[in-house]
């Protein structure tokens, strides 16, 4: 952020206070579960600290958020979250709000923009993700011969690139586990569900299939419905790793469904406004990632307790 950007904000802060603030957020739209917590979630922590908010709905498309985020900058918003669909074609309309003096903050995807068009990015280590999926199929399958099929989120976005990557570092000079299908899901559940049918019919009606890796759990639970109407036991004919920790994913691990699942907390919300407070305050600028918790579930961690207590968060 420039000198100027900073003392402009300094400025905001001596003439408005934090809790008059207007931001807007430019959200991707509402292909999951976990997508859509985080718009609850959003909601709830602007309203707790007296915030109006923006919000706008892209529905999937880049140039949406393009048209959302000009839009806020014409505005004169204090503030702007952006949850971008895709990582590149961003440098541009940051450009103008940096021009603006408005900082931005990325919500739970990353861009291949410089990191001085933004203010800072929330969100987890994206690569490790998909890392602890990859570790944990690695101890499961132990020394037998697995064939898996990957269902990636949607193409060009950062989850999908970074869960890829690190999945395959996970199983990285392991002979005996074999990615043998890989194709997007676009991160929803109907995706999920024609992806895996697709799937099954071309290993031999899912018997060539040990592992499925979804990068995220609502692709996980339409490929579950997929490998039961091929007459499959999901969990157990294919194991299932999948990320987000949505409350269904519990509920289908409760039932032996899915196997293992990493959470995604969908409070990005709070650690960007903690993040914004300081530096409306004072022009204090926060690091420039700042990294949520990724931790993973099993059948062993009791999860209809975890369905119980995630059920009503909003998901
Ligand atoms: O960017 C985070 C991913 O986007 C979540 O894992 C997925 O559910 C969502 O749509």
């Amino acid at each position: 952020m420039t000198r100027t950007l900073l003392a402009g904000a300094a400025l905001l802060a001596l003439t408005a206070g934090a809790s008059a603030q207007t931001v807007g957020f430019s959200q991707i739209g509402s292909e999951s579960g976990w997508r859509a917590a985080e718009t609850t979630l959003t909601r709830q922590q602007a309203e707790e600290r007296g915030y109006t908010l923006q919000f706008s709905d892209a529905q999937q498309r880049q140039e949406n958020q393009i048209a959302a985020i000009r839009s806020f900058v014409a505005q004169g918003v204090d503030a702007i979250l952006l949850a971008p669909v895709v990582a590149t074609g961003w440098d541009s309309v940051l450009q103008e709000a940096k021009e603006a003096e408005i900082p931005v903050v990325l919500l739970d995807r990353q861009v291949d923009s410089s990191d001085d068009l933004y203010l800072t990015a929330v969100g987890s280590d994206l690569v490790h993700e998909g890392q602890v999926a990859g570790e944990w199929l690695v101890g499961e399958v132990g020394d037998a011969e697995c064939r898996v099929v990957e269902l990636q989120g949607t193409t060009g976005s950062s989850p999908a690139i970074d869960r890829a990557q690190g999945f395959r570092n996970a199983l990285e000079g392991k002979a005996n586990l074999e990615i043998v299908r890989s194709q997007t899901g676009d991160f929803t559940r109907a995706g999920g569900k024609s992806v895996m049918e697709s799937f099954l019919q071309a290993e031999g009606g899912g018997q060539n299939i040990c592992a499925l890796y979804a990068h995220n759990d609502d692709m996980a639970i339409g490929a579950i419905q997929a490998i039961k109407e091929a007459g499959l036991k999901p969990g157990e004919d294919i194991k299932i790793v999948s990320i987000d920790a949505v409350p269904d994913i519990f509920q289908a691990m409760a039932a032996g469904e899915a196997n293992a699942t990493v959470e995604l907390t969908p409070n990005m919300a709070g650690p960007a406004f903690d993040a914004l407070e300081a530096f409306w305050e004072n022009g204090t600028a926060p690091e420039k990632f700042i990294q949520t918790e990724s931790r993973l579930y099993t059948q062993a961690d009791d999860p209809a307790a975890e369905y119980e207590a995630r059920k009503d968060l909003g998901y």
